[in-house]
C-alpha cells in the first residue's frame, strides 16, 4: 500500500452513507484520523440525526483505526467553522478536504419551486464552498492541502429533472477551477469527481444488474488518489464501476470575421466552422482563453501585440 495518510487528518462530509462513507473507510484504512462528517438526513436533506456518522466512526474503530463524529450541516457556516476548530483542537491539523455532502430535489424545471432550486444549490455549491473557507487558513499556514469537490454527468453533461443539482454540479467544477489556481502556491491541490455508484440517491433508478457494478468502492479510490502527495490539481475525474478517465473541457480554434463580417448572419453562417472540434485545446486559466481569441485576431491581421 504506496499511497498513506499516517498523521494525516482527513474530513469527509456526508460520510454517514454511500460514497462518503465508502471514502472515508477506505482512508482510515490507509492510516488517516477521520472526520466523519454528517447531518443524517434523508436523501432530499429534511430530518437529521448522528446516528449514521457515529455507526461509520464504529466500523473504523472496530478496524483499528481512529476516527470522530460530526453532525454539521454543511451549509451553515457556524456548524461547520465548530467543526474545524474541534477537528484543530484535537488532531492539530486538517490535510484533506471531501467536499461529498449531497440531496437531490428533482423535478422539471417547469413544476420546481424556487426553494427547491435554493436547497439545493445551499447543501452542494454552499456546503462545499462553507468547508473549504472552515479550512482554507489551516491549509495555507500548513502549506499542504487536498480538497476534492464531488461534481456530477448532470452538471457537466445536464440531465432531465435536474436543473438544480446539475447547476449545483457544474458550480462545483468553477469552484474548483479559481480555487485550484488560488491554492498552486500553498501546497493546496484542488480536483473533482464525477462519480456513478449505487448508494440510496441511485438505488431506485436503475435495475440491480446494473447497481451490482456500481459499487462505491469501485469510486473511492479515485477520490483517495485526488486526496493524496501524488494528486494533480484542477482536474476532474470521472469513476463508476471500476473504469476512471478524465473529463476535459476543451475549445475549438474559432474563427476571425473582419470588421465588414462582424454580425449575427456572419456568426451563422461560419457556425460549422466555429463548432469544428478539429484542433480544439484545453485552457488551464480564463486568461488563457483571452491570450488565444487576441492572438488568432492579431494573426489574421497580420499585427504585432505587445505584451
Ligand atoms: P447518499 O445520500 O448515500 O449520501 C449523501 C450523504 O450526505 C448522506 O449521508 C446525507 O445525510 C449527507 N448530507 C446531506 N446533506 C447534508 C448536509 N447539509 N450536511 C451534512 N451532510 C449532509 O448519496 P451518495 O450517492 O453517496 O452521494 C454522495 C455525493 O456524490 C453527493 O454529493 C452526490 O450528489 C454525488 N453523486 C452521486 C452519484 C451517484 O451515482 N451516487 C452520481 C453523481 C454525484
Amino acid at each position: 500500500m504506496t499511497i498513506r495518510f499516517d498523521d494525516q487528518v482527513v474530513i469527509v462530509t456526508g460520510a454517514g452513507n454511500g460514497l462518503g462513507r465508502c471514502h472515508a473507510l477506505e482512508f482510515a484504512r490507509r492510516g488517516a484520523r477521520v472526520v466523519v462528517n454528517d447531518l443524517g438526513g434523508s436523501r432530499d436533506g429534511t430530518g437529521g440525526s448522528s446516528d449514521a456518522a457515529r455507526a461509520v466512526v464504529t466500523e473504523i474503530e472496530a478496524a483499528g483505526g481512529a476516527a470522530m463524529s460530526n453532525g454539521a450541516n454543511v451549509a451553515n457556516y457556524a456548524e461547520v467553522e465548530a467543526m474545524v476548530n474541534e477537528v484543530v483542537s484535537r488532531w492539530g491539523r486538517i490535510d484533506v478536504l471531501v467536499n461529498n455532502a449531497g440531496i437531490l430535489r428533482d423535478k422539471t424545471f417547469a413544476k420546481m419551486d424556487l426553494e427547491n432550486f435554493n436547497v439545493v444549490m445551499d447543501v452542494h455549491v454552499g456546503g462545499a464552498v462553507n468547508c473549504s473557507k472552515a479550512v482554507w487558513e489551516q491549509m495555507r499556514k500548513q502549506q499542504y492541502g487536498r480538497i476534492v469537490m464531488t461534481s456530477s454527468s448532470s452538471g457537466i453533461y445536464g440531465n432531465f429533472g435536474q436543473t438544480n443539482y446539475g447547476t449545483a454540479k457544474m458550480g462545483l467544477v468553477g469552484f474548483m477551477n479559481s480555487l485550484a489556481i488560488e491554492g498552486q502556491k500553498y501546497g493546496i491541490h484542488v480536483n473533482a469527481l464525477a462519480p456513478i455508484a449505487a448508494t440510496r440517491m441511485t438505488e431506485d433508478l436503475m435495475p440491480p444488474d446494473v447497481l451490482a457494478l456500481l459499487q462505491p468502492e469501485a469510486v473511492t479510490p479515485a477520490v483517495v488518489f485526488m486526496a493524496s502527495k501524488e494528486a494533480p490539481t484542477r482536474q476532474i475525474i470521472a469513476a463508476g464501476a471500476g473504469v476512471f478517465s478524465r473529463v476535459v473541457i476543451q475549445e475549438t480554434p474559432g474563427v476571425f470575421l473582419p470588421d465588414d463580417q462582424r454580425d449575427a448572419d456572419h456568426v451563422a453562417a461560419a457556425w460549422s466552422q466555429i463548432a469544428d472540434t478539429a484542433g480544439q485545446v484545453e485552457l488551464k486559466a480564463g486568461g488563457e482563453q483571452t491570450v488565444k481569441l487576441l492572438s488568432k485576431a492579431a494573426a489574421a491581421l497580420g499585427i504585432k501585440l505587445n505584451g
